[in-house]
């Protein structure tokens, strides 16, 4: 995995933490162990102590608290020193039985991110060419590997905009949303990613759609003022559905890409395509305050319970956590290796080795169990 600048790093004479563990609903649960599970090997390992305190989130939450963000639970992520949430949601008609405003992604998620205004979201995108054969794209293009980290608004646009549903004039149905960012928003964001680029190769990606739409055209104009005071990062400005298309037939060209909340939204699960998983996507909510980490995907109801998903993003959120909110930074970055050894040795979750018959299909836990042999048998540095 990239070393990435940590530039969220608490107080690193604090060790001891205080985590809040949630996790969630579908696979949840499940990935959420085998990270515990790691989490607790670093504690060993290192001069920390992480103190876990788990809370209800999601529509676990509301079926036994009735609702899906409780107090309870607000006031052990409020005294957490870090967040780690695991995949919230239900299918699609499970949903229904929970009223609108309560589903667990308008009722808990969206709540959590302004609570905390966590505006800053990086999802990498990470393949190294030796795990090439997990990616529907074809090696050449994948070349000496993918290796990008999206930088998505969380906090502004479409999702948290006004909306007004109603009927209209001529008597038809009609909904209004909203998508709205101030300068001080745009700006905050920018500031992330020029950071994290200055750091890496120092190309930034600007994703807009600034032919249509009125937002686009002020994020630019505020990445511009921003870029001034990076003059050693190279902006490429590009249109969000240009993007889609290279992201499939040039994925290499990207190294840090800054994008507004709907666009990131859809471009990331793009990213989890190409690197042939969903369930390669880690995830880093980070605020100025505080900071929550969680998978980039949804909770998979379809495969829950049956102890073959993919604890990578959950593993990998926890690796996050290490370096953006403790700065174990070395840490970090041995939890990412053990994992690419796993594959490199040649094993994968379902998800991965249904594309490939040369890798060995482990279970949830066997990924965790392996992560947690090669963790401990990486020296501390
Ligand atoms: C994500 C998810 C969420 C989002 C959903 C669960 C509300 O898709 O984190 O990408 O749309 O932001
Ligand atoms: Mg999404």
């Amino acid at each position: 995995m990239p070393c990435l600048p940590s530039i969220q790093a608490t107080d690193k004479r604090l060790k001891n933490y205080k985590i809040a563990i949630m996790p969630g609903d579908g696979i949840g649960p499940e990935i959420m162990q085998e990270a515990v599970k790691v989490l607790k090997l670093v504690e060993e390992r290192n001069d920390v102590t992480f103190e876990l305190m788990h809370a209800l989130f999601g529509a676990c939450a509301y079926f036994e608290k009735g609702e899906a963000f409780p107090q309870e639970t607000k006031d052990i992520c409020d005294q957490a020193d870090a967040i780690v949430k695991g995949p919230i949601g239900l299918s699609h008609e499970e949903s229904k039985k929970i009223p609108v405003d309560e589903q667990p992604e308008r009722g808990a998620l969206l709540p959590m991110r302004r609570r905390y205004n966590t505006y800053a979201n990086y999802r990498p995108v990470f393949l190294p060419k030796g795990l090439a054969h997990f990616s529907p794209l074809k090696p050449q293009v994948i070349g000496e590997g993918i290796d990008i980290i999206m930088v998505r608004e969380l906090v502004g646009g479409l999702y948290f905009g006004e909306k007004e549903v109603g009927v209209n004039e001529q008597g038809l149905r009609y909904v209004k949303e909203t998508l709205e960012y101030d300068e001080a928003q745009i700006r905050q964001i920018m500031h992330h990613a020029f950071k994290l680029s200055s750091g890496r190769k120092k190309v930034l990606h600007n994703i807009h759609k600034s032919n249509v739409l009125k937002s686009s055209v002020l994020w630019n104009e505020i990445m511009e003022e921003v870029a001034v005071e990076y003059p050693d990062v190279k902006v490429i400005n590009i249109l969000v559905d240009a993007v889609a298309t290279l992201l499939c037939l040039k994925p290499t060209q990207f190294d840090v890409m800054v994008m507004e909340n709907m666009f990131g939204d859809i471009l990331s699960d793009q990213g989890g395509g190409i690197l042939g998983s969903l369930g390669l996507m880690p995830s880093a909510c980070l605020g100025d305050d505080k900071a929550y980490y969680e998978p980039s995907h949804g909770s998979a109801p379809d495969i829950a319970g049956q102890n073959i998903a993919n604890p990578y993003s959950m593993i990998g959120s926890i690796a996050m956590m290490l370096e953006y909110s403790f700065g174990m930074v070395d840490e970090a970055a041995n939890v990412w290796a053990a994992m690419q050894e796993v594959f490199t040795d040649g094993y994968s979750t379902a998800d991965l080795s249904k594309l490939d018959s040369s890798v060995t299909m482990i279970s949830t836990n066997e990924f965790g169990d392996k992560v947690v042999g090669k963790l401990r048998a990486m020296p501390i540095v």
